[in-house]
């Protein structure tokens, strides 16, 4: 009798090395991974140099407890981070995973305004559909219905007030307009924070607003005194293209910036967030303390993996290329799009790219589940990995897949993608 906790009742190959793009299942079926994981391996599979610094720190220091210790690859390690995304007097805050980074966002957001007299401050404003973690905190702030839904008796809805997904048919700045009529809804004094993925992941395929609209949404903000937090856990860390994918167009600094995924790149656990300065001082100088924590927190052999991932990324210049080869991913997919009529739009900024599916005839997407399983499943089969999801529209319905290789995938390898991609589509008609 197997001892795992399996994730689901369906049976899953075991897999048992990867490299470069492909991950080897015990039969020696190899996988184009097409999504990486769920948007994860950054620098692709198998780096020996990673695992080389994670064993050096491992042996010098493996753990020490952060309410004692710092350490040099922590400290190091932020400093470089902020540099590289450029948030001048950021502080790093290292957790394990996406959902105790975004947790820790929110719990940073509401003492940060009791810290400075204003404790009637603690609603956190986001958006439907949106995916923010799987924690009850996160999944609260998520919109996403069919996640949601079976926590929903130990979550407190009036906490949580919603903003409509980015319309792009709207100009940038109307959209964001939009946040303006919730928070005098909600009762501005009321709202802690507003949180938003720049790039939408999970829950609505790399949707993403015109240009102008992060900017006046940190205007907006800044008005009402609410933080601005932008959940770069997908798209951030040159996954979009750019080191944050809120300054693809708009020159803006929000007040607190959560990462996860592709900062360690699956080398090892590591997320977390940066705070301004401002948002740390408060803290600092008001108790003095962040009253919030976990054991593994900044833990060094996570934060050496996702140091050694930013010298590749950096050396490398894979944020760069990861904007071209999405350039060419995108202009293939569109390709697809022409000869598949299931495919109804196809999006994105880098190498976060969503394919839209339904029927062509009424324009709609499927209820779940529907046909972004069944190409995912058709595209596996042919040794592609995909990450299909449902969620758009209202946060129940639709149908799509993420796409997101690895960013050091070459020209050659985006061809094969498109054909693997091509054949699933071609066996999975509406
Ligand atoms: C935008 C966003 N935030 C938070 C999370 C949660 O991250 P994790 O699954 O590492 O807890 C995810 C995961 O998909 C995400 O896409």
């Amino acid at each position: 009798m197997p001892n795992v906790f399996s994730r689901s009742s369906k049976p899953y190959p075991i897999a048992v090395r990867a490299e470069g793009i492909y991950i080897y299942d015990e039969f020696g079926k190899r996988s184009l991974d097409g999504s990486s994981g769920a948007l994860v391996a950054n620098i692709g599979h198998g780096r020996a140099e990673v695992a080389e610094a994670m064993a050096v720190q491992a042996r010098s220091l493996a753990f020490v407890h952060g309410s004692q210790f710092t350490s040099d690859v922590l400290e190091d390690y932020a400093a470089r981070l902020a540099a590289f995304l450029n948030l001048p007097g950021g502080r790093f805050w290292a957790v394990s995973g996406g959902s105790e980074a975004t947790e820790s966002a929110i719990k940073l957001a509401r003492q940060y305004h009791v810290e400075r007299g204003e404790p009637q401050r603690f609603r956190v404003v986001t958006r439907v559909p949106s995916y923010h973690g799987a924690s009850l905190g996160a999944l609260a702030a998520s919109g996403m219905g069919a996640r949601r839904e079976l926590y929903a008796p130990l979550m407190r809805d009036e906490a949580w007030p919603k903003m409509p997904k980015p319309d792009p048919s709207l100009s940038g700045e109307d959209d964001a307009e939009r946040l303006r009529t919730v928070l005098e809804a909600a009762g501005p004094e009321s709202v802690a924070a507003f949180m938003c993925e720049p790039v939408v992941g999970a829950s609505d395929a790399a949707l993403a607003p015109n240009p102008g609209y992060h900017a006046r949404i940190e205007d907006i903000c800044r008005e009402y005194g609410v933080l601005f937090i932008a959940d770069e856990v997908m798209s951030g860390m040159g996954r979009c293209g750019a080191p944050l994918a809120v300054r693809l167009h708009d020159d803006v600094t929000p007040d607190i910036v959560v990462l996860g995924k592709g900062l360690a790149a699956g080398y090892a656990p590591l997320a977390g967030l940066v705070a301004s300065a401002e948002v740390y001082r408060a803290v600092m100088e008001g108790s003095g303390a962040f009253k919030h924590g976990f054991t593994y927190a900044g833990h060094p052999v996570s934060v050496a993996a996702g140091r050694s991932v930013l010298d590749i990324v950096q050396r490398e210049g894979l944020v760069q290329a990861g904007r071209e080869r999405g350039a060419q991913l995108l202009a293939g997919l569109q390709e697809l799009k022409a000869q598949h009529p299931q495919v109804l739009n196809v999006r994105g900024h880098g190498l976060l790219l969503g394919v839209i599916l339904g029927d062509p005839a009424t324009g709609e997407a499927y209820p779940k589940p529907g046909l972004a399983e069944r190409v995912a499943t058709a595209a596996r089969e042919r040794g592609l990995l995909t990450y299909p999801g449902s969620g758009a529209v209202d946060g129940t319905r639709g149908d799509h897949l993420l796409l997101g290789p690895p960013l050091s995938i070459t020209a050659d390898e985006i061809v094969v993608m498109l054909a693997l991609l091509d054949a699933a589509l071609s066996v999975t008609p509406v």
